[in-house]
């Protein structure tokens, strides 16, 4: 019987480890992805270990164009059927435009835009091959609000929610999926953790543990979702957008958002 597996960009941590845990739970293999030295060897030999699924990593540095060839390479080379591609590594930020340095602005446009859209590129006619299959890629409810200090960020998840909702359509025909997730704010990082206990009350109660939103995610994957926001406030944060006056919005946002200092 043929093997599928499912690869993951950016799984040694936060959103991408809790999804790599919980495909592993559904006895899905995995090719793993993330930077050299970031614990991607010890994670595989845990899920090896612990849920008997089959599990590849490897360590690319996907700013870097040549790895998207890499990666496709390895993947034809090992004769990896791949049924779901989960486009997860992002580099988040916070900070006035001005105070980003360009190789900055770069590397955070190669990982979040070039990465995901190459890949998907590269792998497409595995990707046919095993179809049914289908495509998740990690957005951000980022992508649909105009935020002071997150520009480049919002920028490139608009792009990755755009040119998702686009590419969905074309891939129709040849049974392959692609799900957006637009998460809000996540437990991941432990800078972020702190961020998300000393914002206000609502935003406070938006923010999810990875673990819920990858059993989220997942699931609108395997139901072929188009987009999903995860949890119920971040939903009515979604209608409230539409209601609320731009000067009002432009009030919360600016309280919320300088609570924070600046990170690069
Ligand atoms: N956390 C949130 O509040 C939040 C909210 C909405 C959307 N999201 C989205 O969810 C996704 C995951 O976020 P997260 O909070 O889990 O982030 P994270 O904890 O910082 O993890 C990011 C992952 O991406 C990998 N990565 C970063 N730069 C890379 C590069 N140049 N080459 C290869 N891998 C790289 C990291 O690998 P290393 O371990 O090797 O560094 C890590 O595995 C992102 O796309 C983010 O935009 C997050």
């Amino acid at each position: 019987m043929e093997k599928f597996y499912v690869l993951i960009t950016g799984a040694s941590k936060g959103f991408g480890r809790a999804m790599a845990l919980e495909f592993a739970k559904l006895k899905m293999n995995l090719v793993l992805i993330a930077l050299p030295d970031s614990g991607l060897k010890e994670l595989s030999v845990f899920l090896k270990k612990n849920f008997n699924v089959e599990v590849f990593y490897l360590e690319k540095d996907l700013s870097i164009t040549e790895s998207y060839y890499s990666i496709a390479e390895f993947i034809s080379s090992n004769n990896i059927n791949l049924k779901y591609l989960v486009n997860n590594a992002g580099i988040l930020s916070r900070g006035y435009f001005d105070d980003l340095s360009d190789q900055f602005i770069l590397k955070q446009i190669k990982v979040n835009v070039t990465a995901p859209t190459l890949l998907i590129s590269l792998l497409l006619k595995n990707l046919k091959t095993n179809a049914p299959a289908g495509i998740l890629n990690i957005s951000s409810m980022a992508g649909f609000f105009a935020l002071p200090k997150k520009q480049v960020y919002c920028g490139t998840k608009s792009y990755l929610t755009s040119f998702s909702k686009s590419l969905g359509k074309e891939l129709k025909k040849d049974n392959i999926s692609v799900t957006t997730i637009c998460p809000g704010g996540l437990n991941t990082t432990s800078r972020l953790c702190y961020q998300n206990r000393i914002v206000g009350w609502l935003t406070r109660e938006s923010v999810l543990n990875p673990e819920d939103a990858a059993k989220i995610a997942i699931n609108a994957m395997l139901t072929k979702q188009r987009i999903t926001v995860p949890g119920f406030v971040n939903k009515c944060l979604m209608v409230l957008d539409k209601l609320l006056p731009e000067f009002i919005k432009d009030y919360l946002t600016n309280r919320e958002l300088n609570k924070f200092p600046a990170t690069q």
